[in-house]
């Protein structure tokens, strides 16, 4: 697993195929442990993660960690990922051709840890892994099976720092999230 994960992480720093690497300061090839059943996809770098080259480590990040940690769970024990792995200008959406020339990253990781359960993190990643009409607000906590891994869609953290009125909400998908956890544990012992 090392080797072909070391050298997709390589080739996905060197990666040109987008214009997002004109203006990128680093790529954000993602976070966590790939040696896990549990991955998260988010949308994009932002500015923090563009600086430091590590995933979701700015404002939205901090509150990832929260949520993570309100269910017993930390970066050790899952790994986190985006839709796209260079940050696009001004925190705009990933558009749709950009998003197209990156997931094959995407694809080789997901290869490569081959999760039992991925949390969608927001519209971007929900609607291009799950369903192209999904609807956070209605569908988030929801689990659909795809070819043998468990697909959740919840809030995007920065989106619950502009309405943290849906904390509670994002709160009830992680208590699911940590439920499949423990199932998963259960069945392993
Ligand atoms: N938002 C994302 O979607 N991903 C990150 O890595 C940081 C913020």
């Amino acid at each position: 697993m090392n080797e072909k994960w070391n050298a997709l992480e390589e080739r996905c720093k060197a990666c040109k195929a987008c214009p997002l690497w004109e203006t990128r300061t680093n790529v954000v090839f993602g976070d966590g442990n790939p040696d896990t059943d549990l991955m998260f996809i988010g949308e994009g770098p932002g500015q923090q993660e563009d600086l430091t080259g590590r995933a979701f480590v700015g404002r939205a990040g901090q509150l990832l960690d929260k949520f993570l940690a309100a269910v017993d769970l930390d970066r050790s024990m899952v790994y986190i990922g985006n839709m796209v792995k260079c940050r696009p200008p001004q925190n705009r959406d990933p558009k749709p051709e950009e998003t197209e020339s990156c997931i094959g990253f995407l694809r080789e990781q997901v290869r490569i840890i081959r999760p039992k359960i991925i949390v969608c993190l927001g519209r971007i990643a929900a609607c291009r892994l799950i369903d192209p009409g999904f609807k956070v607000t209605r569908q988030h906590g929801e689990w659909i099976e795809k070819g043998g891994i468990r697909f959740m869609g919840t809030f995007h953290p920065a989106a619950l720092l502009r309405n943290p009125g849906q904390k509670p909400a994002a709160f009830e998908d992680f208590l699911k999230i940590r439920a499949a956890v423990d199932e998963l544990q259960a069945e392993k012992a």
